[in-house]
């Protein structure tokens, strides 16, 4: 095509319109929050991109769905549709419904983790980390080195490192009772894994007798880039790169809220029969039915329509690019970020951006400040403040200080990202006067959904 200009593949029919508000407004707003952006109030933001989590729009298929959802107890129609779409994509045996993907973690690692075992990943997601932690069990991020230099170009920066999982399956015989991969990696940048480390995994996890897990939140993403970036799969269809993902694994958690492209909404899927029957066991206790497990019908029908959507080829064009359009804009105006760009979200390097603000002074966190000051934008900091504090209680500063603009699904449009090119831009331009900020208070556990902070006046940062 000679054409370049990145179009949605998708006409609006509802509209919900987002408020402007003033810099002053905003002051107003961040100190009323304690300069934590997850306690501004929603309608105070112009463009939200604190997640990618439950917050796509859904389809006229998907809204239809709905209206058919079967509200049955026990074996509704909507549950044998759902199961038939998630066994479509993965072929594993048992389809374990949950209210998200945290309650998929909390289920199985209560049911196969216990205290002092070691659950190796490429990289724990937060919620992830938090529900091994909750067993007493070990996370251990196992990425590969190229995952450390947030400028270094790699085209599967997500991979585990394959030597460090054969070292740790070898040096603890039966107290890893499981091992995971996160596709993509979204705490190491939404980067991919490709499909050669998923299958060496799983031959690794295999020859060891330990079952592998994918926490596929972002499966259909991760399936476009080994199609534009691993040899062999450009003439693979998303749908057939999926289901080679899952066909290496035992089971999968699944946060239906990312590609599943449902606002709520999870699942837990298991080969094993006696796991399922364990988890199943628990689900009844917290969940509910193992046919709804925690979702109404019409979520499930949404869900079984929202699956095949995010494979959709000119879907996933477009999301990718839009992503990657804004990385080149920062690349064009010498604005750090994490390369190559990932699929749901832009991260932004604040170590490399505001050097003089030390980690203690959460770089990150005042960048992300900066944004919504600015421009109304609200992002996330995956940073020191998420994963500084040790079990122990003791503090170390994270991998890297990083900023995330995660995209909604089909949300927002090409001039949006232009605006937030634009954002982008000014507040680099203005970095030498952002002051980092001091943590007045912390809450015991998955710190920073609210935690308070004061930024840092000149006299006290020198
Ligand atoms: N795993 C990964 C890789 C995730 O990104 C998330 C959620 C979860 C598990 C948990 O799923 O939210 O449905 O309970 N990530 C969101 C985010 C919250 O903003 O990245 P959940």
């Amino acid at each position: 095509m000679p054409f370049k200009t990145i179009i949605e593949p998708f006409r609006i029919k509802a509209v919900e319109p987002i408020r402007r508000t003033t810099w002053d407004e905003r002051a107003a707003a961040l100190a009323e929050a304690g300069y934590n952006l997850f306690l501004l109030k929603a309608e105070d933001v112009l463009i939200d991109l604190l997640t990618d989590s439950g917050t796509g729009a859904m389809s006229a298929q998907q809204w239809a769905g709905m209206m058919v959802g079967d509200e049955s107890y026990a074996g509704a129609r909507s549950f044998f549709r759902f199961e038939a779409a998630v066994q479509e994509i993965t072929s594993f045996r048992h389809i374990i419904p949950t209210h998200q993907g945290r309650a998929a973690e909390r289920i199985l690692f209560g049911s196969v983790v216990k205290t002092g075992d070691i659950v190796p990943n490429n990289t724990h997601f937060d919620t992830t980390r938090a529900n091994v932690e909750f067993r007493d069990a070990r996370a251990l991020d196992i990425p590969v080195a190229e995952s450390r230099d947030p400028q270094h170009i790699h085209p599967f920066k997500g991979n585990i490192d394959l030597d460090l999982l054969e070292q740790t399956l070898a040096d603890h015989p039966g107290r890893v009772p499981l091992s995971m991969i996160t596709v993509t990696n979204n705490s190491g940048g939404g980067q991919p894994v490709s499909m050669a480390n998923i299958r060496a995994a799983s031959e690794i996890c295999r020859r060891h007798g330990v079952p592998l897990l994918l926490d596929a939140c972002r499966f259909a993403e991760n399936a476009w880039f080994i199609k534009l970036r691993e040899d062999g799969y450009a003439d693979k269809t998303p749908l057939e790169i999926a289901q080679e993902m899952f066909s290496y694994a035992d089971g999968c958690t699944m946060s239906a809220k990312k590609d599943g492209m449902a606002n709520i909404g999870g699942f837990l899927a298991l080969n094993d029969d006696g796991w399922a029957q364990q988890c199943k066991n628990l689900l009844i206790l917290t969940e509910g039915f193992p046919t709804y497990g925690g979702l109404a019908g019409y979520d499930l029908e949404a869900i079984a329509v929202g699956l095949k959507e995010a494979l959709d080829e000119d879907y996933l064009r477009y999301r990718i690019r839009s992503v990657e359009y804004l990385g080149e804009v920062c690349l064009h105006n010498d604005i750090p970020i994490v390369l190559p760009t990932g699929g749901h979200a832009l991260y932004i390097d604040a170590k490399s951006m505001l050097p003089e603000i030390p980690w203690k002074q959460y770089p990150a966190w005042a960048l992300s400040l900066a944004l919504y000051q600015e421009g109304g934008v609200r992002s996330v900091p995956i940073d020191s403040v998420m994963f500084g504090r040790q079990p122990d209680g003791s503090e170390k500063p994270a991998a890297n200080e990083l900023v995330r603009l995660a995209f909604p699904r089909r949300v927002y449009t090409q001039s949006h990202v232009d605006y937030l090119a634009e954002v982008l831009i000014y507040v680099n331009e203005m970095r030498d006067s952002i002051r980092g900020v001091r943590m007045i208070y912390e809450p015991p556990v998955l710190r920073h959904f609210t935690a308070r902070f004061a930024p840092i006046g000149m006299d006290e940062s020198g």
